[in-house]
């Protein structure tokens, strides 16, 4: 286990004792407010998930719940339905008239779909991406902004079988090229552009970029969203507003099995391109339903604003298939959180009277740094849960969050989950479990999850060790798309394929509340988006004058990480601000503007093995001023001292 794991298990001691229960109020009307709950999961998992898989329509009912094949499940076997049926159809006739989506825009337009009216939009576009030649298993790639219309595309891919692919908007062209690539998909479907602190998105201009470098697309469906001047290609391109004029407005949703793909979501991890993590429908949609219901408490007349972007997984999860699964109400904004003023959530969250409110710690750590003030200005007082996922939350933003934002009346739900995972993994129950801020408690009912050390042995409260999970669970990773190697070696096969490798490090107390240490794998996680170091490392290595790179997170006090560059140069490059500009912008340009890093240093070496292997650990060490340990199997321990003053230099 590496030094740095067990330097931060001693600075995160610290924070073990605060108990905070959950307000009584709170915990008379939760959802679940029995901790039996917990127990009936332990005693049978398998008839736990079955019966929580009552609370989906299926078409036909599962023969088996669960096929385990370690490392590979199939849940709910022989079970056929639909994800859109569920998210729509059903609610018709009990709420087809109340709000299912609620969308604001940056400019404060707002937008309101009835589920009656997104049953009738996501029909008309499901036929029409069939009159657009979409197949079923078809991967159609979903590159939107955060419009309603995003989501739609999702349930009308849903609802006639064709998985989709949903690359985040801010992703850069190459980002997005890949992404098709990988996938080998035909179709696309984006905007014109979108609002973003005001100034206008050039969407369909990056994604023209994208397309050019991506061989399978021969349909490109383009979204009016601002009613600018952009360029179609006759041919390829198509406007929404005209290919749903003619179709029809009733489409039978598709009977999916169980184990059908229902989409693919691209994650970053430890070596070479990101790889598609491959959802199936029915226990996605029982794990996603279940946990929305149960974590966030929902209710008939909540108004249910997750503020992820639906580019990520927790938009799946959270804004799309768990909310609206249930019935409630979803709120959607489309930019930025300090525009016109840093109050916009809040004033949001008064006007269209927001109950539930779930966020990253980032974006916690940035609130609270621009100050009370902002949110004093407004009346937040219908909050009744807050949440948070993505990275670990400190105790003073929590603290900060749960008095400001949350009167000291309303739960805080820290939910530890995964691309991978599907749904939510280790959290509170509302209504039950006391809260210690900076931890996300325990493993939600029917969930094995552990500490390990490298044997597969259980590590004692109190050391740190891997977070494993010991037993399959409904939403869970099914393979990585076209690299089942990959799924196999990444995931299962640490400990055997029967227990699940996490890549997080975490460590249990004396309560037996988990505290997540970060990952151990070279990934960093810049407010709660995962990038992997080689991916980085490629974007900067493939300008002209860099022979070598290494990227390493850094902390940062409203991101968490930060991106972090070791730089060495051909000989007779110039090492000055004009080059470092020029690798700041390759990096943006090949994944995005999140990636781009806080700091560059060149250097002649970077510390590595006999063997020539960069070592991480050391790097990260230097990264962060911090005790590199250890240093004797380094070829060349004097680049340690060289790399930290240039590092200090840059402060
Ligand atoms: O390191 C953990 C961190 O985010 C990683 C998963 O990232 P991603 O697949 O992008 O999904 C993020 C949203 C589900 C994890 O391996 N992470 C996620 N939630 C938490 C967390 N770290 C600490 N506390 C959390 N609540």
């Amino acid at each position: 286990m590496g030094a740095w794991i067990m330097e931060e298990t001693i600075e995160s001691k610290l924070e073990e004792y605060e108990l905070i229960n959950p307000p009584e109020d709170f915990v008379k009307q939760a959802n679940i407010n029995d901790p039996e709950v917990y127990k009936r999961a332990e005693d049978n998992p398998e008839k736990f998930w079955e019966e929580l898989a009552e609370h989906i329509d299926w078409f036909e009912k599962w023969k088996r719940v669960l096929g385990w094949e370690p490392p590979h499940a199939k849940w709910f076997v022989g079970g056929k339905l639909n994800a859109s049926y569920n998210c729509i159809d059903r609610h018709i006739n009990k709420r087809g008239e109340k709000t299912a989506i609620l969308w604001e825009g940056e400019k404060g337009d707002i937008r309101k779909y009835t589920y009656n009216e997104l049953l009738e939009a996501t029909s008309r576009f499901a036929n029409a991406l069939k009159n657009q030649g979409v197949e079923k298993g078809d991967i159609v790639t979903i590159y939107m902004p955060m419009i309603p219309e995003a989501v739609i595309a999702m349930l009308a891919c849903a609802r006639i079988g064709a998985p989709h692919s949903v690359v985040f908007a801010g992703f850069s062209a190459d980002a997005l090229a890949d992404r098709i690539n990988n996938a080998e998909s035909k179709y696309v479907i984006t905007t014109d552009g979108y609002y973003r602190r005001g100034k206008i998105l050039e969407h369909k201009n990056k994604t023209d970029e994208g397309i050019s470098k991506a061989e399978t697309v021969e349909k490109v469906i383009v979204v009016n969203h601002l009613d600018n001047e952009i360029e179609i290609k006759p041919g390829r391109d198509v406007w929404w507003h005209e290919i749903i004029e003619s179709a029809d407005s009733t489409c039978e949703p598709e009977k999916m099995d169980s184990e059908d793909m229902l989409f693919l979501m691209y994650t970053s991890g430890t070596t070479g391109s990101p790889k598609g993590i491959v959802h199936t429908t029915g226990g996605y949609m029982v794990g996603t339903h279940v946990t929305a219901n149960w974590v966030f408490d929902l209710k008939e007349d909540d108004i249910y604003w997750c503020s992820a972007d639906v580019g990520w997984i927790t938009g799946h999860s959270y804004i799309v298939y768990g909310p609206l699964s249930n019935g409630s109400t979803i709120f959607m904004y489309e930019g930025a959180p300090d525009y016109p003023d840093k109050d916009r959530f809040w004033e949001m969250i008064e006007k269209h009277k927001i109950t539930i409110f779930y966020t990253a710690p980032t974006a916690v750590r940035a609130f609270m740094k621009w100050g009370s003030e902002w949110p004093e200005k407004h009346d937040l007082s219908s909050l009744r849960l807050l949440g948070t996922v993505g990275e670990p939350i400190n105790p003073d933003p929590w603290w900060w969050y749960y008095k400001n934002i949350g009167y000291e009346k309303c739960p805080i739900v820290d939910t530890w989950w995964q691309t991978e995972t599907g749904m939510i993994l280790i959290t509170p129950l509302p209504g039950i479990t006391p809260m210690k801020p900076g931890s996300p408690t325990n493993p939600f009912p029917g969930i094995k999850a552990s500490v390990l050390d490298d044997e597969g042995n259980k590590i004692e409260p109190g050391h740190g060790g891997y977070l494993a999970i010991e037993r399959p669970w409904p939403s869970m990773i099914r393979t990585v798309y076209g690299d089942e190697e990959r799924f196999i070696n990444t995931y299962w096969s640490k400990w055997g394929p029967d227990k699940y490798m996490t890549e997080d490090a975490a460590r249990l107390d004396n309560d037996n509340y988990f505290w997540i240490l970060g990952r151990v794998d070279d990934v960093i996680n810049v407010a709660g988006h995962r990038l992997g170091t080689m991916e980085l490392e490629s974007a900067l290595e493939s300008h002209p004058d860099v022979v070598e790179a290494a990227v390493e997170g850094i902390k940062d006090e409203i991101k968490g990480e930060a991106v972090f560059g070791y730089v060495i140069l051909s000989s007779g490059s110039k090492e000055d601000e004009k080059l470092k500009q020029e690798l700041r912008d390759k990096i943006v340009k090949d994944i995005g503007p999140i990636a781009k890093p806080k700091g560059i240093v060149f250097t002649d070496d970077l510390p590595k093995t006999r063997s020539g292997k960069i070592m991480r650990r050391i790097l990260k060490a230097i990264t962060n001023n911090k005790d590199e340990g250890d240093t004797s199997t380094l070829q060349n321990p004097e680049i340690v001292d060289e790399l930290k003053r240039k590092v200090k230099e840059l402060d």
